[in-house]
């Protein structure tokens, strides 16, 4: 029924009393259903056709949700060009708005993630209006996330669901290609935080079988879901081992700043609160700290140059080193514009050139912000334990570890599948999925909602598996996104030439 009205809204689709596999997708029609509107961003004005809430599903879970928004340059319906693109060659821009693995809206070129600015600072423009002035055609998906409950209980929106959301937009797209202006073999997702991480699983997971059956449950149209190119910012990823990771980097930091996060407006809220970790979480750090080498040293990883990046048990080696060197290359860039790097005690200094990082006494100062374990709560007190929660249970473990010294009577622990499933460095040069052949990844040196360790894994296998990567970790960013847009579109730009 929701697909027969759903559809029926939009177009002349025939009724159908119960959905069935063979349920035609969303329609989609190039003359009807927009508005014309101005979108200007860095001095540039650009007339677009926008289609808000569009659904991308014929059976949706949550209608309200799995819609997208997408934003077409009006010179594409009339032969023109922007920027050297056209109908034909304009890539298409395709951010999420997904933060804290909550449910998502569809962004909009007024929009912008992240907390609102300081009073008196301008804020910084939405990426969509930015790719759109650039002359990108621009759809950006809602998705489902981990608070949504229908209302006889059930939960809706746990993992995997807002991977196959993203997909099913992707689809969608390519369904309609032959009608739509802009270039579907030049997707590029775009996310910060639990959107980052959504970002690289669409990315390395593209047409992946594990995600079939659930895209068919949904009535996704039948296209490809492989995409161009990934934009990633501090991407909140590799979850089941982010706990291990975190204490590699914090685990000797025993005084920590934690966030607490909550939603106000779909936007996540943070505050500050300070506190030391009690003697059974100091226990549960180093047990976590002594586990991560031998995960490491799984992935087999080797520098650009071929060299293999290992950590022994106390978890020093060439991976550390390696993530050291990122750090230091960062530190020499702000050095280089100018920055006054002199109370930086954790780093050396001699003649304009940082030579050296104590990055135990980095982490002190970056400060833990997590308790351990940091992703699988021991008493399921985590979004991510709420990510992995089922249709019937809020909340679950993921990991071994936490399952075993979990502190809530009766708890439990989610499929192996589904965690597998939500994790792309299990996609990376392993399975049937086609990896996005670009990737920009950012993770600020000051951001500590996961370990460095977890972009670095993730780009150097990419880098590995022949992928072209663009890894950097912004001077003292926090936890953030969208900072760097001129970097960013030149980098699009660069790829899609
Ligand atoms: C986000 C931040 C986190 O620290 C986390 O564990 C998951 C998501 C976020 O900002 O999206």
């Amino acid at each position: 029924l929701l697909a027969a009205s759903l559809a029926g809204a939009c177009s002349s689709t025939p009724m159908t009393p119960t959905p069935s596999p063979a349920s035609p997708p969303p329609p989609f029609d190039p003359k009807r259903g927009y508005q014309r509107r101005e979108v200007s961003a860095g001095g540039r004005t650009v007339v677009v056709r926008a289609w808000e809430g569009l659904a991308y599903v014929s059976r949706p879970v949550e209608p309200a949700w799995q819609v997208m928004n997408l934003y077409i340059p009006e010179a594409y319906f009339q032969g023109g060009q922007i920027d050297g693109r056209t109908a034909r060659t304009a890539p298409i821009f395709l951010p999420n708005s997904i933060g804290g693995y909550m449910p998502a809206k569809p962004g909009t070129p007024e929009g912008r993630n992240g907390p609102p600015p300081a009073p008196g600072q301008t804020p910084l423009p939405s990426a969509i209006a930015v790719a759109l002035t650039r002359g990108l055609v621009v759809a950006s998906p809602g998705a489902r996330g981990r608070t949504l409950q229908a209302a006889d209980g059930t939960w809706t929106g746990k993992a995997p669901a807002a991977i196959i959301d993203l997909k099913a937009a992707v689809r969608f797209l390519r369904h309609h290609d032959a009608v739509m202006p802009g270039n579907t073999a030049r997707i590029i997702s775009n996310g910060t935080s639990a959107g980052g991480a959504l970002s690289a699983l669409l990315g390395a997971s593209g047409n992946s079988p594990d995600h079939e059956e659930a895209l068919r449950a949904l009535g996704a149209a039948p296209a490809r879901d492989d995409i161009f190119a990934v934009s990633a910012y501090c991407p909140i990823t590799n979850l089941e081992n982010a706990d291990a990771a975190y204490e590699w980097q914090f685990g000797h930091a025993h005084d920590y700043r934690r966030i607490e996060m909550s939603m106000l407006d779909y936007q996540m809220q943070r505050r500050e609160v300070a506190g030391t970790l009690t003697a059974d979480q100091i226990a549960l750090a180093d047990a976590l700290k002594a586990s991560f080498p031998a995960y490491l040293n799984t992935l087999d990883l080797r520098d650009a140059a071929g060299r293999p990046l290992r950590l022994d048990a106390g978890g020093h080696g060439s991976f550390r080193e390696h993530v050291k060197s990122l750090v230091i290359a960062s530190a020499q860039q702000a050095l280089d514009a100018g920055a006054d790097l002199s109370s930086r005690r954790w780093l050396r200094i001699a003649s304009g050139r940082v030579v050296d990082l104590d990055f135990d006494a980095y982490g002190l100062a970056a400060t833990r912000m997590k308790l351990p374990p940091a992703f699988d709560g021991v008493a399921l007190d985590t979004g991510e334990n709420q990510l992995f929660g089922s249709s019937r249970l809020d909340k679950r473990h993921f990991t071994a570890f936490s399952m075993q010294h979990s502190r809530v009577v009766g708890a439990q622990q989610a499929d192996e599948r589904t965690v597998r499933m939500m994790n792309p460095m299990h996609y990376i040069g392993r399975s049937a999925a086609t990896v996005a052949p670009h990737w920009r990844i950012r993770h600020g040196t000051m951001d500590r909602d996961t370990s460095l360790a977890v972009p670095v894994m993730l780009g150097t296998l990419l880098a590995q598996h022949g992928i072209d990567v663009d890894l950097a970790l912004p001077w003292d960013r926090p936890h953030s996104g969208d900072y760097d847009l001129d970097a960013l579109f030149a980098w699009i730009d660069r790829v899609t030439a």
